[in-house]
C-alpha cells in the first residue's frame, strides 16, 4: 500500500479508537457573562453569516480531515451532503496524496454534493519545500472545483511523525509568491497546536486575511503521531515524544485573544470546539467564526443524517448561548463579555 494512504488509514483508526486530546478543555475555562433578563425573543435570534459570499446558517464549518481511500470517500461524501443540507462550510483533507497518486482523486471529488456551500481544499505549507509548485497547487484546486484553500502549518506533528517533512526553512518567502497568485480565498490553519501572534502578523503582512488558529485543547496531532510511534515499535510510553508534547502549543482561546490584536485579520476558532457554547464563547472572545473536526468523524463514517444531527445540536447550543447572553445577533454576541474562571478546567468529554 502507498505510504501516505497507509499513514492516513492509521490516523483515522487512531482518532476513531483512542483518546487523542490533551487533558484540558481550554475553551471551557471561559464563561459568557450571564444576563438574567435578556429582554429578547429566542425565536428572533439570528445566526446567519456570510463567508466569502456564501450564506451560512451559522458561522461554522467542518474542518479538514481526510481523503485518499474508500473510507475517506464515504466520509467526505457524507460530510458534503450534510453541510449542503445544513448550509455550513466544509474542508477537505490534505490533497497531497492526489499530487503523488492521482488515482485517489475520486475520494476528494465531492463538490457535486455541495454546490451551494463553500468547500475548501487543503495542503501542507511545508510541501513548498518538497517540490510542490504554484501550477501543482492550481491543478489540485481545479480538479475538485474548490471554492478556497487551507494551507496547514503542522511542524510539531511533522517533528514527531517518524517520516515527517521537517524542513521549514524559508517557507514564508515561498508562500508569499503563491498567495499573491492564487485567485481563490486562502486560509492558513494549524492542526491543533495553535498559531502565535508573530507568525500571524507576518502572514497578514504577506496577504493572509483569514487564520484558523486550530489551537491546543482538542485533537492533539502530537499525541496521534505518538500512538503511531508505539505501533511502529517504539515501546516506551513514558518518554514517547507524542506523549511528552501532547498538550504543547497555544490554547485556542489564548490564540484568539492574541490574534485579535491584528487589525483587519479574520479569526477562526478551531481546536477543541466541542459545542455551540464553545462557538459562542469563541465569538465573544474575538473570533469571526468557528470550526471543528474530530467530533464529526465517527458520524461521517455512518451517514449524512448522523453528521446533520451534530450540526443541528451545535446550532441549538449556539442559539441557547446567545439567549442567555441577551444577544440577538452575532454582532451583539461579539461584544458580549466573557470571564475566565481559574478554578474550572473541565474537559467536555471526560
Ligand atoms: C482524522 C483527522 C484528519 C485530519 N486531517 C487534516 C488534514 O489533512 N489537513 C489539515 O489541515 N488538518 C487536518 N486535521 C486537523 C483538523 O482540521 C483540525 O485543525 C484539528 O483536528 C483541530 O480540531 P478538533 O480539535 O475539532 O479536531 C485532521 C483532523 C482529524 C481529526
Amino acid at each position: 500500500m502507498n505510504k501516505i494512504r497507509k499513514r492516513k488509514n492509521e490516523h483515522l483508526d487512531i482518532v476513531l479508537h483512542e483518546d487523542v486530546e490533551p487533558h484540558f478543555s481550554y475553551l471551557s475555562q471561559y464563561f459568557l457573562d450571564y444576563v438574567s433578563m435578556p429582554e429578547i425573543d429566542m425565536n428572533e435570534i439570528e445566526t446567519n453569516f456570510s463567508f466569502f459570499g456564501f450564506p451560512l446558517s451559522f458561522p461554522f464549518y467542518i474542518s479538514s480531515m481526510t481523503g485518499g481511500s474508500q473510507l475517506a470517500k464515504k466520509i467526505n461524501t457524507n460530510i458534503a451532503i450534510a453541510c449542503e443540507e445544513e448550509k455550513i462550510g466544509f474542508g477537505l483533507g490534505s490533497m497531497r496524496i492526489v499530487y503523488e497518486k492521482p488515482e485517489t482523486l475520486s475520494s476528494f471529488d465531492v463538490k457535486k454534493h455541495c454546490p451551494n456551500i463553500p468547500m475548501f481544499t487543503n495542503l501542507g505549507i511545508v510541501q513548498l519545500n518538497y517540490g510542490m509548485k504554484y501550477d501543482d497547487i492550481q491543478n489540485l484546486i481545479d480538479k475538485v472545483s474548490a471554492d478556497g484553500i487551507f494551507f496547514h502549518i503542522n511542524h510539531l506533528q511533522e517533528a514527531i511523525q517518524p517520516e515527517g517533512n521537517k524542513n521549514y526553512k524559508n517557507l514564508l518567502n515561498k508562500f508569499e509568491k503563491i498567495v499573491t497568485k492564487l485567485e481563490i480565498p486562502v486560509i492558513i490553519k494549524e492542526v491543533g497546536h495553535g498559531i502565535d501572534y508573530k507568525t500571524a502578523k507576518r502572514l497578514y503582512e504577506i496577504g493572509v486575511k483569514w487564520i484558523d488558529v486550530s489551537g491546543t485543547g482538542g485533537t492533539s496531532w502530537a499525541l496521534i503521531e505518538g500512538y503511531r510511534r508505539l505501533k511502529h515499535k517504539e515501546k516506551r510510553t513514558q518518554g514517547n515524544l507524542g506523549y511528552i508534547f501532547r498538550s504543547q502549543g497555544i490554547p485556542t482561546p489564548e490564540a484568539i485573544l492574541d490574534l485579535k490584536k491584528i487589525k483587519g485579520l479574520n479569526i477562526i476558532a478551531g481546536g477543541g470546539v466541542r459545542s455551540g457554547l464553545h462557538i459562542a464563547i469563541s465569538i465573544a472572545l474575538g473570533a469571526n467564526m468557528a470550526t471543528s473536526a474530530r467530533p464529526f468523524l465517527k458520524a461521517a463514517t455512518q451517514s449524512p443524517e448522523a453528521v446533520m444531527k451534530i450540526i443541528q445540536g451545535y446550532k441549538d447550543e449556539l442559539r441557547t448561548a446567545m439567549f442567555l447572553s441577551g444577544a440577538k445577533n452575532l454582532k451583539q454576541l461579539s461584544k458580549h463579555k466573557v470571564t475566565k474562571r481559574k478554578d474550572c478546567f473541565w474537559n467536555f468529554e471526560k
